[in-house]
């Protein structure tokens, strides 16, 4: 194809996903997918001025406003951002504004969290709200000021106090963004799941929709709320020049401003909070997808001018994708250590924030009828935080005909044992208490991580021991012979005494792991290190009552009763009497106290490391006082670099800052 050609492709492709997100509300592509399309097609324009039109979506923003309602121009153009998808590309920006600017002038910035929502201007005349309109395609929108008029958090009157000098200038256009708030779109699904409603795919399509109501009663059914961040026009006196003054002037007129707005007097420091903001972005109770980072100085940010219909003085910081969609090969059938049966996708890969997924759990086979999801359909995926990925629904609209319907399974594929459904639960069960495949997954788990942490035993380990009938259950793994594991196929002599040693260095493993590896329900590490904490070994806790269990800082009801249930069962009394044989810690020691070697120190954490995941290195360094951010700065003190560390390993050689690997990092804890 000519990059004519090209470049006429995308454009029809933006154009109809421009459509189907802002005219629709309904997109059929995640945000990632869009956002690389258009990349692509920046990057040919960019490569052929020459064919750059003013009707190219570049050069826009939005799409064409819906026809129902009344259409308004704005009083300026309502723009739009560049993105920036990593550090190196806001220090890219840095440098190009800098070539604007005379040399040597310092900018100081304002970092504001990108909402996902939907952006709105709010007219005010002599302080009196009088109309409200989406962005549409940045020179005219929708009058929805009926629709805004039922949010909550928009003013609708600003403070005109006789008293003070201060009032709003009489004419006033203010930016926000409505949303959705995370907690209520999940108590919204929650509703119409018991009624039997279909569920809404995510929070900021379902605000755009309900803003864009013809009937103002709906939206008022719907808990939109706002924040502001930006003054577009403006007659008269009083408001500041500097973003970071203007959001503290928007805040005393009383517009809702976000709580989580930095100022930040270098771009270090931007890099840093784009770090920490990427870590916690799953905390935060509404949906960002990026930090915005404005020049503080507004009238230098305006004398910058735009390219297309992104301002030179601000950028958006996107955060790696959460969701992606691709095709659902298949669905397997997953048996878990408790015997339940779970449907699991088989998907055609793809990468989502870094990381190529090709699995999703369906959760239960209700999910999967009440969503409607069938084998062949394009599914969207998320990949959230440290959360499993799973499939949020599928795209109904480039459906077929050829998609199959999935049904749950009658019998346990593994054992043959007909599953069973517990009154009032959505779960089914294997409730073979010898099907292999759950003593497989209870002894990956015992062997796991965040369990007993054995080295060289992994997953397939697991199944051929217990095949071969060496365990029958968890607890003989550590009653193994030399002599049977040689006898194996691909056993040699290394490969047991490996096997041998890391079983044994287990049983040094402290009481917390050893809580956690027997699986009781609700137990994690976490609760696990509560119940010691407060009762000090095992032994007391398997004699506690109910109500001392409850009475634990931290413990539920739930979770105590488990716990109760668990060690009345005569197999879980089976299974403490080996692990004491093999001497495992049952008891708190002393020297698990609190250590605080690293008070005062920031780490960075980059590449594989050979004896730890990087969340468990980041827990280590937390527990003995140390801070961990996301990229590296002046104020980091270490960056711990394990294998294949990319961009953060020069960055530090560049600032001169000390790199160390984990065996150096476990010594500098043990020297304080
Ligand atoms: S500033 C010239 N600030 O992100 C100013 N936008 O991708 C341009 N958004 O259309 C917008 N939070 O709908 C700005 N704190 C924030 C924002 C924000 C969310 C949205 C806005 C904009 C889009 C750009």
């Amino acid at each position: 194809m000519s990059p004519d050609e090209q470049i006429k492709k995308l454009r029809e492709q933006i154009n109809y996903h421009l459509y189907r997100y802002h005219v629709l509300d309904s997109p059929v592509i995640s945000d990632a997918q869009y956002d690389a399309l258009y990349q692509e097609l920046l990057k040919l324009e960019a490569a052929n001025p020459e064919l750059v039109t003013p009707d190219s979506p570049t050069q826009r923003a939005g799409a064409e406003p819906l026809d129902a309602f009344e259409k308004v121009t704005h009083p300026a153009p309502v723009l739009s951002l560049s993105n920036a998808f990593d550090v190196e590309e806001l220090y890219a920006w840095r440098k190009r504004i800098g070539r604007l600017l005379p040399e040597d002038t310092k900018l100081d910035y304002v970092v504001e969290p990108k909402i996902d929502g939907l952006s709105v201007l709010l007219t005010y005349r002599d302080g009196h709200f009088n109309l409200g309109a989406t962005r549409g395609n940045g020179t005219v929108g929708e009058d929805i000021t009926a629709n805004l008029l039922t949010m909550y958090a928009l003013p609708k009157q600003l403070p005109v106090d006789p008293a003070s000098s201060f009032a709003p200038p009489p004419y006033l256009v203010v930016r926000g963004e409505a949303f959705f708030p995370l907690d209520k779109f999940e108590e919204l699904n929650q509703k119409r799941l018991v009624e039997g409603e279909p569920l809404y795919m995510n929070p900021r399509n379902t605000a755009a929709g309900s803003l864009r109501q013809l009937d103002p009663k709906k939206t008022a059914e719907r808990p939109l709320t706002l924040y502001c961040y930006d003054i577009i026009v403006w007659e008269g006196e009083g408001v500041p020049e500097k973003q970071w003054d203007r959001l503290s002037y928007l805040r005393e007129l009383g517009f809702p401003v976000s709580a989580d707005v930095a100022y930040c007097p270098d771009l270090e420091c931007v890099a840093e909070l784009y770090g920490t903001w990427i870590e916690k972005r799953n905390e935060i109770k509404y949906e960002v997808d990026g930090i915005v980072i404005k020049i503080n100085d507004q009238p230098l940010a305006q004398s910058l001018g735009f390219v297309g219909k992104d301002p030179r003085g601000a950028i958006a910081m996107k955060f790696p994708a959460q969701e992606m969609t691709t095709k659902l090969l298949d669905v397997a059938v997953n048996v878990g250590r408790t015997g339940i049966i779970a449907p699991n996708a088989i998907l055609e890969p793809v990468e989502i924030g870094g990381v190529v997924v090709k699995n999703a759990t369906l959760h239960n086979y209700d999910e999967i009828e009440r969503k409607d999801i069938r084998i062949g359909d394009t599914v969207l995926v998320k990949r959230a935080g440290d959360v499993i990925p799973y499939i949020i629904g599928p795209v109904t609209d480039v459906r077929d005909g050829s998609e199959k319907a999935i049904n749950p399974p009658t019998h346990c594929p593994f054992c043959g044992t007909e599953v069973f459904r517990p009154p009032g639960e959505v779960a089914i069960y294997c409730v073979n208490a010898a099907c292999p495949e759950q003593l497989v997954r209870r002894v990956e788990y015992f062997v796991g991580r965040s369990a007993m942490d054995i080295d060289n035993f992994g997953s397939q380990t697991a199944a051929l021991l217990i095949e071969e009938g060496l365990i029958k259950e968890v607890a003989d793994i550590y009653f193994l012979q030399r002599q049977d594991l040689l006898e194996l196929e691909g056993f040699q002599e290394k490969k047991v005494d490996n096997l041998l040693n890391g079983i044994d260095a287990s049983k040094a493993q402290p009481a917390t792991r050893v809580l956690t590896a027997m699986g009781i329900r609700f137990v994690g590490g976490v609760v696990a290190g509560l119940l010691l904490d407060a009762l000090g070994s095992i032994d007391r806790i398997a004699s506690a009552s109910l109500e001392e269990l409850e009475e634990i800082e931290g413990i539920g009801p739930e979770t105590a009763a488990a716990v109760i249930a668990w060690f009345q069962q005569p197999t879980s009394q089976k299974l403490l009497e080996k692990l004491r044989l093999a001497r495992l810690n049952f008891a708190v020691e002393d020297q698990e106290s609190q250590s605080v070697a690293f008070e005062g120190m920031t780490f960075v954490i980059t590449g594989t490391l050979p004896g730890m995941t990087r969340s468990e290195a980041k827990s280590f360094i937390e527990s003995h006082g140390g801070k961990v951010t996301g990229s590296v700065s002046r104020r980091t003190s270490y960056l711990l670099a394990g294998e294949a560390a990319g961009s953060k390993l020069d960055k530090a050689n560049e600032l001169g800052i000390p790199v160390i690997d984990e065996a150096s990092l476990l010594q500098l804890a043990e020297e304080g």
